[in-house]
Order: structure tokens, then C-alpha cells, then sequence
């Protein structure tokens, strides 16, 4: 089975807004995907939490492999807030995600992992809390294609955005080739947005900010700028 992946190409420097479903109705989920996708959302954003890195219980590849059966083309972004991300590869892959996003903070050998990640057919991120000192992710950035750095304290949605770590968007930004993204998640909304844009992100998740919005058009809109 072909998987879908995060295809940066052909549209490099387009901002792309990844709304996170951790935020969306769960008993009307497909309709909800649905309806952020028509509004513009380039990507769906899966936010998967074990209890034991974050203080919270989310979601697994079932959940992934109902949503790819539901919405085959949408790109799937799986960010794995998990003490083990090396567990999950497989049955992600399975599941049909497009993008597999692991914490420098838990990775004993990143690039090795994302090789592991690359043979199963995903494209690999790399992602940073904002207490863990951007030096940290450096030396690995090159063995990925996406960056992603955490403006909230991972667990829940809602929280407020921790602008310090818009300096480490700009002292990663220079590193990248064309071919590789930086996003960011948590707090983003159309007040922040543009904050992340200007210091390099072009990949904006946001959960609270589009599915609570009103008007789901407006909100992609204004997160994309
Ligand atoms: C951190 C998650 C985020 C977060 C985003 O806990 O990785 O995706 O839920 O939520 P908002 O956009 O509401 O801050
Ligand atoms: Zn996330």
C-alpha cells in the first residue's frame, strides 16, 4: 500500500496549517476532519500521549488507520509525545500516517531512528520541549525532514503560547535546506501566527484555535497569514 506523505515540494515556502484533532469533537470526528480540510488545512496533526512523558491519554494507530480509511488523501502528522517512539514505527506506518514526529528529549540514537521511520514509508520529524536547550537538536537536524518545536508544555490543549522559544525557530531556520520544514505547536492562533511566521515556521498546528473558532475558513486563514 502506497502511503500518503508530507509532500513539501512542489509548494516550498508556503505556510502549511496543521489543525490537531486532539481539540475536535471525538464523537464526530471524520466530519470534523473533513470540514477543516475543506476550509484549507493542508494536514491533520495527531497528537498520540502515553501518561508517562506527558501527564495525558490520547490517541493510537487505530484511531490513525480509521481516519486514513475515512480521508485517504489527507496527510496524516503524527507527533508522539511517548517515552518509547520506537515502539509505535510499525503500527503507525500501518495505519497510514504520512509523518512520524518523535521528542529529541527520549531518542538515544535520532538519526538511526529516523532511518527506521524512512523504511516503513513516513518522512521523520524531530521535536523539542521548550525547557530542553536548543543545542540538544542541532547536531541532528540534517537527518530529518521536519523540526518541531514545542511552544507549550506538552499534555493538553489550551494553553498559552511561550514566545522564548521563537529563538530557537531563528537559530534553526538557517540550517534547513528547502526540502525540510519547521513547525511549531501549541498556543498558535491568529495572534501568535504571525510571530511563528516571521521566525521561520512554516508548518502552524493549531488544536484550540480552529476547532473552537466559529468559522473554521476564517481560522486557517488567519493562522496562515
Ligand atoms: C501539546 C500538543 C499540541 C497542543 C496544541 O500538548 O502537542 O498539539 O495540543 O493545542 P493548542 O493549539 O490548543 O495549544
Ligand atoms: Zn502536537
Amino acid at each position: 500500500m502506497v502511503k500518503p506523505r508530507l509532500v513539501f515540494h512542489p509548494s516550498p515556502g508556503r505556510v502549511l496549517v496543521a489543525p490537531s484533532i486532539l481539540s475536535a469533537d471525538f464523537a464526530r470526528l471524520g466530519e470534523e476532519c473533513r470540514s477543516v480540510l475543506a476550509a484549507g488545512a493542508d494536514l491533520l496533526h495527531l497528537d498520540v500521549m502515553d501518561g508517562h512523558f506527558v501527564p495525558n491519554l490520547t490517541m493510537g494507530p487505530a484511531l490513525c488507520a480509521s481516519l486514513h480509511q475515512e480521508l485517504p488523501e489527507a496527510l496524516l502528522d503524527v507527533h508522539l509525545m511517548v517515552q518509547e517512539p520506537q515502539r509505535f514505527i510499525d503500527g503507525f506506518a500501518e495505519a497510514g500516517a504520512g509523518n512520524y514526529t518523535f521528542h529529541v528529549e527520549v531518542a538515544a540514537e535520532p538519526a538511526a531512528l529516523a532511518g527506521r521511520v524512512r523504511r516503513s514509508g513516513m518522512s521523520a520529524g524531530l521535536a523539542i520541549n521548550p525547557p530542553t536547550p536548543v543545542e540538544r537538536i542541532l547536531p541532528h537536524v540534517e537527518h530529518f525532514d521536519l523540526i518541531l518545536i514545542m511552544s507549550v508544555n506538552p499534555g493538553f490543549a489550551g494553553q498559552s503560547f511561550i514566545a522564548d522559544v521563537l529563538e530557537k525557530a531563528r537559530r534553526i531556520r538557517p540550517l534547513l535546506r528547502p526540502d525540510q520544514r519547521l513547525e511549531i505547536d501549541g498556543g498558535v492562533n491568529a495572534k501568535t501566527a504571525p510571530m511563528c511566521r516571521a521566525a521561520g515556521c512554516d508548518v502552524l498546528v493549531a488544536a484550540t484555535a480552529v476547532f473552537h473558532a466559529d468559522d473554521y475558513i476564517e481560522a486557517v486563514a488567519a493562522i496562515r497569514g
